[in-house]
């Protein structure tokens, strides 16, 4: 059969698989970004991988269409260049990420945001199959985004539309990774989440995962169960700016912290009630928020959508 070669680039993590024309991995490989050793180093890394997934696909006698990526920061996928990163991808900004990568594996590249990568993938074959406009966000070690309009991620004239995690939420609020203050990466990501917990007393300080918290939580642990409200509050809060704006059939919740599934998002939603304009209140007014069906894999899959749809 027809494959394709997804990645997806983050903070921490480099998720990387094949996919097949139901949008379903079929084989994973993952690696830690490293992202400290700078933007050479990192495409090396992300070419040895794709030349690993290659030869798997060859020796199962699968043809590959060619190569998707999907990396956090701004990406101009007409030019095929990485135009800006934050301090999480250092020496990212200006890679010519098409150009190099194609050189390197021999194949074919395209490259996204990794958001509207992500996004792509549920609008394909996850949580927004069935809608026409919505909005995905990832939260994870930053916070990412894309609009979905008809089905297709919205990009803006330069391809860098979608950064909700850049969009302020507190003036001269936390300093963040772009260089700027109060955006609502720093609270709604699970950097941010840790960052509340070390701020709480002590008994949660030493807690060093966010699964530790949600464990806590879950057994009734009262300093984790406020934790957890002023997280979903501070999601709440920008969903509610997001939902202003542009009145989405329903909102996607991707990145590692969306496998806590309903026990944050249940909250979430309650929050959500409180921040929304009246009229969503309104039972049949309500916007769907539900976590993403691909989970980890959506932005692998979704790298690669466009040589399936
Ligand atoms: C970056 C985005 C990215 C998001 C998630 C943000 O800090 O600005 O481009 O989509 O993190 O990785
Ligand atoms: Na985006
Ligand atoms: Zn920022």
């Amino acid at each position: 059969g027809e494959v394709a070669i997804g990645l997806d680039i983050g903070g921490t993590n480099i998720k990387s698989g094949i996919v097949n024309e139901n949008g379903v991995v079929v084989h994973r490989l993952s690696l830690p970004t490293k992202a400290h050793e700078g933007g050479e180093a990192l495409l090396i890394r992300i070419s040895e991988m794709v030349k690993e997934l290659k030869k798997y696909a060859i020796d199962h006698g699968w043809t590959v269409k060619g190569v998707g990526v999907g990396t956090a920061g701004q990406v101009d996928s007409h030019l095929g260049v990485v135009m800006g990163a934050t301090a999480n991808l250092p020496g990212w900004a200006g890679m010519e990420l098409v150009n190099r990568l194609q050189a390197l594996t021999g194949l074919s590249v395209t490259i996204d945001n990794d958001a509207n990568a992500m996004a792509y993938g549920e609008a394909w074959v996850g949580s927004g199959r069935h809608w026409h406009d919505f909005i995905c966000v990832t939260l994870g070690t930053g916070v990412g985004g894309c609009v979905i309009i008809d089905r297709q991620p919205y990009h803006g004239r330069d391809g860098f539309a979608g950064e909700m995690g850049h969009h302020v939420i507190d003036l001269g609020g936390q300093p963040c990774n772009c260089g700027r203050t109060g955006c609502w990466e720093q609270y709604a990501s699970v950097t941010g989440l840790m960052r509340l917990v070390k701020e709480e007393g002590l008994g949660l300080r030493e807690l060093n995962s966010p699964e530790a918290l949600f464990d806590h939580a879950k057994e009734g642990n009262e300093q984790a169960l406020h934790v957890l409200r002023r997280y979903s509050q501070y999601i709440a809060v920008g969903l509610a700016n997001l939902i202003h704006i542009f009145n989405p059939e329903g909102i996607v919740i991707g990145g590692a912290i969306s496998k806590q599934g309903d026990f944050l998002l249940g909250q979430v939603r309650y929050e959500l009630s409180r921040y929304l304009l009246p009229v969503y209140g309104v039972k049949s007014r309500g916007i769907d928020l539900v976590s993403a069906t691909l989970g980890n894999d959506g932005g692998v899959v979704g790298a690669v959508a466009g040589y399936f749809i």
